[in-house]
Formats: structure tokens, C-alpha cells, sequence
């Protein structure tokens, strides 16, 4: 006898299962189904986000940044260490436990608020009376009839051509969050977020770094100016990046990999590394899903079909997060969850995509909203731009870290704020006041006229308000 839920949810990522928690807070019978298993067979719910992509990243970054300020900053403190060593798989073991922290906080959400979890594959069977036939296949398998169906089955990691991911020579974010040992060279094909996070994490730890970009420009999706202070920032921290490069048939021997490429100049160019990360993009997932079965449509690129409002083609079939257009972030997907679990209740769920924040977890931080110089003048909107450096900020310079900027960038006439881009400190955590100031289409005046705490590194943010009328106190 099939069990019937108002909303079964396939895939517990963050658009999964935070549909599913906000589908049962407004009052639905809910189950959500995820295939992602422990090394040992248990359920792991938080899909790509938690197991091998945000978490444990951030886990790393943090260790390894750890590491580099013991080696290279302690000192300027007038700290002293001798004998710094690195225990691999002590630092490997803690995000394993910071992960698992994750799971079981899922695990532990999901009966707060009565939803039911399915570990396994789910699949859909066939239009039914009461909605549709869903099917798990897990180690008991399991037919469910739900009314509505949300699918979160995120995405997988893009292999260049030719070389699969092996996850021992050639990584994919998952062999490259357990590599055994620091290799002493790394490869990086693709200067994306996954290649400068995980290429930073490596190089921290001791490994000799190259990362090897397609595009002519460094970080063509960010502000140009921002991109460049990184750029300057990474080269002198000792991470190799050549752009403009075409790469050629890699070669892996028993010990390394050969990458033939050729330069931005089109001179042929060789690297033999230990290890190569792949990170050029990521495509969507929907294997096991049952596609053909119920005729669900994907468009040219393989993702599902949607409207603005997440709609697929089938009637009551909803879609979220990686698995549909958009940028392939977890804090799209989790508004995604929840704009289509109140639309299922009858509400006006809504994502503005204008204010989605972009961050990138180096060091320096990376991390904008709205427009960049580039795009709007594309456009030929008339903004003001204001700039403040981290140099001229006294947090900056108590904590040490004066690299980078923050630019803010508004309409010439109504000062309203288009978009704002920093480079520097603490930046993941600085974007959240410009996301606020946009969403209320607030005014570069604004951010001006509000009280920041002193000292901050958001009094940056103040001045580089301020900076947009020609006013700076402190520059
Ligand atoms: P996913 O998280 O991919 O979850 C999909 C889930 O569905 C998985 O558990 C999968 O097993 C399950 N599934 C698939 N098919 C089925 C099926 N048929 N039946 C049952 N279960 C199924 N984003 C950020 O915003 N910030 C970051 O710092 C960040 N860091 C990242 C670092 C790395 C290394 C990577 C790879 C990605 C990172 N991302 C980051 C991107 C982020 O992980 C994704 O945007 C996010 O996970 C997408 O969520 P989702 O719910 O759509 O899909
Ligand atoms: P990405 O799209 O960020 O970067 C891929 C890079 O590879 C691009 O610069 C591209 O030009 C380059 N490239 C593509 N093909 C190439 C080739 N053949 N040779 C050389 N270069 C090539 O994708 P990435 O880094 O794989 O990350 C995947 C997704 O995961 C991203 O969409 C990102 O949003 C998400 N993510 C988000 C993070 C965050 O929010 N901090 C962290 C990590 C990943």
C-alpha cells in the first residue's frame, strides 16, 4: 500500500530539504527521499552543500588558514613558533566531523518538523490517481502517492573530455577534500570558485600550485577591479594562475599527469603535476530520476524546464536549486525551497534574483551583489561609483589584513545602490548589508547616513558610501 504526502521532496541538498521544512511548517504531510550515503551506508542528507561541497570547503579553508598564519603571521604578533607541523589527517578528520555535525542537524530537523525521510533513490513511476507514483529504491524500497512533487537533485561535477574523475589523480571537489597527502605539485584546470577555494586550501598546506583558465580574463564574472587586486593578492601568496590557455590531451603516468596546453601568446606549454584538480563547472543531475518515464523536459542543457516560478511541465512537478537555471548556489536553492513550498500553500513565494550575493572564500574574500563597472557600462547606465581601501579602515590594520576594497556602485541621479564588490576581509560576512540595502532599494545615502559600530570593518562599507558623493572621513 503506497503511503500518500502532500509534497514529496527528491533530494535533500539545501533546495530539498529546506523545501521540505517549510512545506511542513505550512501545514503539509511531507517526505523527502536522498541517496547520499556515509562510507559506512548511512543516510547523509545535505547533499553536495554538506558533504562535499560548502561545509567541508569552508572546514578546510579554515585549517589551512590556520596553518598559513602560524607559518607566515604569527610572528608579526610577536608570536614565535618553532617546529609548525601539519597533521593531515587530524585536519581531513575534523571536517569529516564538522560534515557529520551537518547530517545529523538534517536528520535532527526533519523530525522537529515531521518530515519523513527516505534514504534512497527516488524515481518517478507514473501519473496516478491522488497525484504521482514515486518510487525509492533503498534498502527497503518504498511506493509513495504524493500531490506535489519538488525535485532537488542538485548537480555533478563537469569531467573535461577524455579523463574521467578517478578521484585519486584526477579530483573532482570530492577527491579533492581527502586527498592522503599534501602533493608536492597540483594542478588546477579552471580558475572558477571551486579552483581558487580548494588550489588555496592545497598551496596553504604546502603544495605547488598552477591553475590553468580557459577565459583571457581572471575571474570574468566579478568586477574587473576586484579581480585584479585578487589576482595581484593570490600571486603574491604563491599561487601560479596563466589565463587564455587551451588545454591539450592530459597524459597520467603511473606517478603524474602531464597537461599539455598553450599559453595566452599560443607558445605550447607542458605541466607535470602529482595531482589534478577538474574543476570547470558543474552539470545538472537527474540520472535515476525517471525522466523518460513521465516525459519530464529538460531544456538544451540538460536542466529541468522551469518557469519563473519553478513550474516543470508536468502538472504539480515543481524544480529547485542546481538542477535548474540560475546560479548553482546553495542560498539560491534554499529560496527556491521555499518560494515553491509557499506557492504550494497558496502564498506568493518569491526570489529576487537581482540580490542573490556571490562569495568566494580565499583570502582575501571575494564577494558582490548586483551589477559590476563591466555591466553597467554595457548598459550605459549613468552610476557613481565610491571606493574605500581596507588599508585606510583601523580594524583592518588591528587584524593585520589591509588587502582590498570595498566599491559601491549607484544610480548618478537616484543614488540607489546597483551592486557592490569587495575584495578583502571578512567580505562573506560584509555583503549581507548591501543584500539588505537592495532589497529595500535603498540609496547609496543610506548606507552614508547609518550608525556602523566603530572600530568595524563595515565602517568600509560607510566610507565607501560616503566615497560615492566625494565625502570619505577617513580617506
Ligand atoms: P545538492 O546539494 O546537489 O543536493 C542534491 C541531493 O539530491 C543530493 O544529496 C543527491 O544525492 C540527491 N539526489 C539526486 N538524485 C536523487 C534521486 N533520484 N533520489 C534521491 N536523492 C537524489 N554554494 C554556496 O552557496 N556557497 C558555498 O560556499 C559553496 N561551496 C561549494 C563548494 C564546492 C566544492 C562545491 C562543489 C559546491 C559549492 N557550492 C557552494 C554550491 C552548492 O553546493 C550547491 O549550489 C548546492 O548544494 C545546490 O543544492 P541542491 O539542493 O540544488 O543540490
Ligand atoms: P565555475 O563556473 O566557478 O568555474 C569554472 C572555470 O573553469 C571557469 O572560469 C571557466 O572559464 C573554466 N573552464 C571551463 N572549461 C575549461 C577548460 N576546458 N579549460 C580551462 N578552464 C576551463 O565552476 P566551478 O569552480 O567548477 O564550481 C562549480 C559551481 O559550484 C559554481 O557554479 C559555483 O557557483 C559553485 N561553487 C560555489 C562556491 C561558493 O559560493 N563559494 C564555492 C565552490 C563552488
Amino acid at each position: 500500500m503506497a503511503k500518500q504526502f502532500d509534497v514529496v521532496v527528491i533530494g535533500a541538498g539545501p533546495g530539498g530539504y529546506i523545501a521540505a521544512i517549510r512545506a511542513a511548517q505550512l501545514g503539509m504531510t511531507v517526505a523527502c527521499i536522498d541517496a547520499w550515503s556515509t562510507a559506512d551506508g548511512k543516510p547523509a542528507p545535505g547533499g553536495t552543500c554538506t558533504n562535499v561541497g560548502c561545509i567541508p570547503s569552508k572546514a578546510l579553508l579554515q585549517s589551512s588558514e590556520h596553518f598559513e598564519q602560524a607559518n607566515h603571521h604569527f610572528a608579526d604578533h610577536g608570536i614565535e613558533l618553532k617546529g609548525v607541523s601539519l597533521k593531515l589527517d587530524t585536519l581531513i578528520g575534523r571536517k569529516t566531523t564538522v560534515v557529520k555535525q551537518n547530517n545529523d542537524g538534517i536528520l535532527y530537523l526533519f523530525k522537529k518538523n515531521k518530515v519523513t525521510f527516505f534514504h534512497g533513490t527516488g524515481s518517478f513511476v507514473a501519473h496516478v490517481d491522488g497525484g504521482w507514483s514515486i518510487k525509492v529504491a533503498g534498502k527497503t524500497d518504498e511506493d509513495l502517492v504524493a500531490k506535489h512533487v519538488i525535485i532537488a537533485t542538485g548537480s555533478a561535477p563537469r569531467a573535461l573530455p577524455g579523463l574521467p574523475f578517478d578521484e585519486t589523480q584526477v579530483l573532482s571537489n570530492d577527491g579533492a577534500l581527502r586527498l592522503p597527502a599534501v602533493p608536492k605539485t597540483l594542478g588546477v584546470i579552471g580558475a572558477g570558485v571551486i579552483g581558487l577555494e580548494l588550489g588555496s586550501v592545497w598551496r596553504r598546506l604546502g603544495s605547488e600550485v598552477t591553475i590553468l583558465e580557459a577565459m583571457p580574463d581572471f575571474l570574468a564574472v566579478a568586477d574587473q577591479q576586484v579581480a585584479k587586486e585578487a589576482h595581484k593578492a593570490f600571486a603574491k601568496q604563491g599561487l601560479v594562475i596563466h589565463t587564455g590557455v587551451k588545454i591539450g590531451e592530459i597524459k597520467s603516468g603511473a606517478k603524474s599527469l602531464t597537461v599539455p596546453y598553450t599559453d595566452a601568446s599560443g607558445a605550447d606549454q607542458k605541466l607535470v603535476v602529482d595531482k589534478l584538480i577538474v574543476s570547470i563547472g558543474r552539470v545538472p543531475h537527474v540520472d535515476g530520476l525517471g525522466v523518460e518515464t513521465v516525459g519530464l523536459k529538460l531544456d538544451e542543457r540538460g536542466f529541468v524546464a522551469v518557469d519563473d516560478d519553478c513550474k516543470t511541465n508536468l502538472p504539480n512537478v515543481w524544480a529547485v536549486g542546481d538542477v535548474v537555471r540560475g546560479p548553482m548556489l546553495a542560498h539560491k536553492a534554499e529560496e527556491e525551497g521555499v518560494a515553491v513550498a509557499e506557492r504550494i500553500a497558496g502564498q506568493h513565494g518569491h526570489v529576487n534574483f537581482g540580490t542573490i550575493p556571490s562569495v568566494i572564500y580565499t583570502s582575501p574574500e571575494i564577494a558582490w551583489v548586483g551589477q559590476n563597472e563591466q555591466q553597467l557600462k554595457k548598459e550605459g547606465r549613468d552610476y557613481k561609483a565610491g571606493s574605500f581601501p581596507f588599508m585606510a579602515n583601523g580594524r583592518a590594520r588591528a587584524l593585520g589584513d589591509t588587502t582590498g576594497f570595498v566599491k559601491v556602485l549607484a544610480d548618478a541621479k537616484t543614488d540607489e545602490v546597483l551592486g557592490v564588490h569587495i575584495v578583502g576581509p571578512q567580505a562573506s560576512e560584509l555583503i549581507s548589508e548591501a543584500v539588505t540595502i537592495m532589497e529595500f532599494r535603498g540609496a547609496a545615502e543610506d548606507i552614508a547616513r547609518i550608525c556602523h559600530a566603530h572600530p568595524t570593518l563595515s565602517e568600509a562599507m560607510k566610507e565607501a558610501a560616503l566615497a560615492v558623493d566625494n565625502r570619505t572621513l577617513n580617506f
